[in-house]
């Protein structure tokens, strides 16, 4: 199964993976046209070998039941604009963090072999109080899980 089959990664690597001749699930979020994302842009007969499931990560059930007989997740689902989420915190929350816990929760239950959810490697970033973005020697941004860390877990 692959969440965010809709989106610019996730589409490609469905591609990907049925031309390995992989079944494909493809987890797409729900909207009332039907309509699966840039999957649309693959060519119809990769297209037609993939089962495209529509729901939303922050919908447990809806996760557990794409998952059903898989064997393998790959969790590309996300809200990815970091301007979005100054507006809406509380549906990037939702879906990046509930929706991925649901993905590990629905993994667990249905004891697939293998999740791969793929991050930015930079990991999250927050600019402190104080801190202005048009006076350069103010603006600073701070990692609150990233390279640096990774650097200090290897040491
Ligand atoms: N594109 C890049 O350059 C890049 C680089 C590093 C990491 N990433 C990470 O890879 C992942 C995928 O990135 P992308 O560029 O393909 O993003 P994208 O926005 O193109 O795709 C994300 C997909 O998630 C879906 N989605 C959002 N909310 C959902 C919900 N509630 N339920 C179900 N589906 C939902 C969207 O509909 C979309 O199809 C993200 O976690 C992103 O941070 C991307």
């Amino acid at each position: 199964m692959v969440t965010g089959a809709g989106g610019f990664i996730g589409s490609h690597l469905v591609e990907s993976l049925v031309g390995l001749g992989a079944s494909v699930r493809a987890f797409v979020r729900y909207n009332s046209r039907g309509d699966p994302g840039l999957l649309t842009q693959l060519p119809p007969r990769a297209l037609e070998r993939v089962e495209i499931f529509a729901g939303d990560l922050r919908d447990l059930a809806a996760v557990q039941a794409a998952m059903r007989d898989r064997t393998h997740v790959f969790h590309l689902g996300a809200l990815i604009a970091i301007p979005y989420s100054y507006i809406h915190p509380a549906e990037v929350v939702e879906t990046n963090v509930i929706g991925t816990l649901n993905v590990l929760l629905a993994s667990r239950q249905a004891q697939v072999a293998r999740l791969i959810h793929h991050v930015d490697q930079r990991g999250l970033w927050y600019r402190p109080a104080g801190s202005d973005r048009r006076n350069p020697s103010l603006a600073r941004s701070i990692p609150l899980f990233g390279k640096q860390d990774r650097r200090r877990q290897n040491r």
